[in-house]
Formats: structure tokens, sequence, C-alpha cells
């Protein structure tokens, strides 16, 4: 995971998801099941370049932000000089104080790959929430994205921000003989420019994605119980958010 978003991919994948993925919606969704749950203290892991946290602050909400990546703290922190960003590793770590409600989101659950790196996560959540405090997570749904990736062996996004249009082509390797259905995702970035593609980074990482299943027997054996669970397409995957409390 060394290298994950660091660097010019920081910066590309901030220009290019403001296209990809509405960030108002995506806070009026999250801060419903928050509000729901009448919490008032924040923690978003995965805070990415800090899209989500400038929403919390233009409402004056008691967030802070939490991320491996310091190239997409840095980010995150020139958009949003009054938010607090730590750089950590959700699978190991403290906050000085326990917070009511624990968001990872952006499909950022993607990245746990082992049993162990799910339930070192869940147990970190566990210690570092109130009594009563809720997880409200999301992640890709093995039994519809893997076949999806079968039938479209090359996905091909489009955006433009600032006026440069950027395309990214994704092959997903789902040769099935990796362990707990990870997936090994090459995307290539290019520009656009007068119609001719140029190429500005290739990346790969390894990912996994899970069955509900799966997940309901993670969070029941890590001691949460499950209030919602929410059927929800994204940009490009159909994820599950679940909404979990903290069992005592
Ligand atoms: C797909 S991005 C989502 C960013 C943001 N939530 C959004 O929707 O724009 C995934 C984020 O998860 C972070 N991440 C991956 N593994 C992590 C870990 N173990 N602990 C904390 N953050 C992690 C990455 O650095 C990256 O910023």
């Amino acid at each position: 995971m060394a290298n994950l978003y660091d660097g010019k991919m920081a910066a590309i994948y901030d220009a290019m998801y403001q296209t990809f993925v509405d960030y108002d919606e995506e806070y009026a969704f999250y801060n419903k099941l928050i509000q729901e749950n009448k919490a008032s203290s924040i923690l978003e892991i995965g805070s990415g370049t800090g899209n989500l946290a400038k929403r919390f602050d233009q409402n004056n909400q008691n967030y802070q932000g939490l991320d491996y990546s310091d190239d997409m703290i840095a980010i995150a922190r020139q958009r949003n000089s009054n938010c607090s960003f730590t750089q950590g590793d959700m699978r190991d770590f403290k906050l000085e104080n326990p917070v009511d409600a624990i968001l990872i989101t952006g499909r950022s659950t993607s990245y746990l790959i082992t049993n162990n790196d799910m339930n070192r996560t869940f147990d970190s959540l566990h210690k570092n929430l109130n009594d009563d405090g809720v997880i409200i997570f999301d992640f890709i749904d093995a039994n519809r994205f893997i076949p999806f990736t079968k039938e479209n062996p090359i996905i091909t996004h489009e955006a433009k921000y600032e006026n440069v249009n950027y395309i990214r082509e994704s092959h997903w390797d789902t040769n099935n003989s990796l362990e707990n259905f990870m997936l090994e995702w090459t995307a290539q970035y290019y520009t656009l420019v007068d119609g001719k593609k140029e190429i500005i980074e290739n990346d790969f990482s390894t990912v996994r994605v899970f069955t509900l299943n799966e997940i309901q027997l993670f969070l029941y054996l890590n001691n949460f119980d499950i209030i919602k669970t929410i059927d929800r397409k994204t940009y490009a995957y159909d994820t599950f958010v679940i909404v979990a409390k903290k069992r005592k």
C-alpha cells in the first residue's frame, strides 16, 4: 500500500473525482445518516482530498479526517484550513478522544484485502467510538461487480476539470485464483489533447470486494450490530452502505 494515492496520483485523483462524484449529494447522504443517529462528533476515514470535509466544515460540524496518504492529506489541508486531518492507518489508530460516528467513505474499504485487515480495522473503530457510537461505511458488492468486470474487460471513465479532459481506462483482473476475491486493478490515466490521448500515469493496486454476508459476519465477530443496510449505486460501482452500532 506504500505508494497508494501518492504524488501525482493524488492530484489526478482529485481532478477526476470532482466529475465522478457529486460531493454535495454525497455529503447530504452521509449527513442524514449521522443526524438519524444523533452523532455530533465525526471522524471520516479515507478523507482523501477533503471534499466531504469542506461540507462538514461549512456546516460547522465537529469533524476530523484521517487518511493513509500524506499527499491526499496535503490537498485536503489546502482545501480546508480549519479542519484537522491526521495521517494514519484505519487498521491501527488512536484518537485523542473517542467520537460518536466514524465514516469510511468512497469505497476505501476496498483496500482492506485480508481478513486480518478487516478485523484490525473493526477493532480500531470499536476502540475509538463512544458508547452507542456508530460506524457508517460502504463497500463494493462482489456479487454484482465481479460479473460486471467479466463482461467489460476495459472500463473507461472520462472527466473534465479546470478545462482538462481526462480518461481513465481500468482493467480488473478477476482470475479467481486470488484469496478473498481480491482483484488486481490496472489503470491508465490520460489527458486528451487535440483529440489525442497522452498518458499521464499508470497505476496498479490490489483491492478487495465483499459479499454482504461476509460483512455481516465481520461485524458480528467484531461486536457491532447492523442497524441499516442501504443498496447504493455510485458512479461506477454497486455498493452497500452499512450503519452499525457499537455493541457494549
Ligand atoms: C477511493 S479514495 C476515497 C477518497 C474520498 N473518500 C473520496 O470519496 O473522494 C480512498 C482513500 O482511502 C485512503 N486509504 C486507503 N487505505 C487506507 C488505510 N489503511 N487507512 C486510511 N486511509 C486509507 C487512500 O489514501 C485514499 O485517500
